[in-house]
């Protein structure tokens, strides 16, 4: 694999990306995709929201078991988005507000300037929400609720 453009956007340091539970992903940037995959980006235009797949950087090693900060235990690390993973594969989905020839702008970024991405894909879901179980992370909300 080999990336096919990179991430422009506002977060520069890890400390800048919101964490934990409730945070909310509202930095806007952009996608800039190299111009010999422009053509791939052919009627982008009418989807709101996009996958991100993206690599994330500098990271050795990984951890099967993840501390996510939202949770007072550990969890599988493929039951979290913990960085530490096998794959260091991240997934973002991005609002999709504008493009530009090459250049896709976007809103809801969690990942750091200059980051590689591998691919995008249109954001299409056909689980009903009554369907959705999200494990412990329904479980950690649950107690933040009736802590606040
Ligand atoms: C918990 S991960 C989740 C990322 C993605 N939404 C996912 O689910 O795969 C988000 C964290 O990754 C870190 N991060 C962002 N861009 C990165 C990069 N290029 N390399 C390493 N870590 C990065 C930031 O510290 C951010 O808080």
């Amino acid at each position: 694999m080999r990336p096919i453009g990179h991430v422009r956007s506002p977060h520069v340091k890890h400390t800048d990306v919101p964490k934990g539970l409730g945070a909310k992903h509202v930095a806007e940037g952009k996608i800039v995709v190299e111009p010999e995959y422009e053509q791939g980006l052919t009627d982008i235009e009418g989807m709101s929201h996009l996958f991100i797949i993206w690599a994330f950087s500098e990271l050795e090693g990984f951890s099967l078991l993840a501390h996510p900060p939202s949770s007072e235990r550990s969890h599988g690390v493929f039951a979290t988005r913990s960085p530490r993973r096998p794959n260091p594969i991240g997934l973002t989905v991005v609002q999709l507000l504008a493009r530009e020839g090459n250049v896709l702008h976007v809103r809801g970024l969690d990942m750091l300037d200059g980051t590689s991405v591998l691919d995008i894909k249109p954001y299409l879901s056909s689980v009903p929400p009554k369907e959705l179980r999200r494990g412990w992370l329904d479980e950690a909300e649950a107690r933040q609720g009736s802590a606040s």
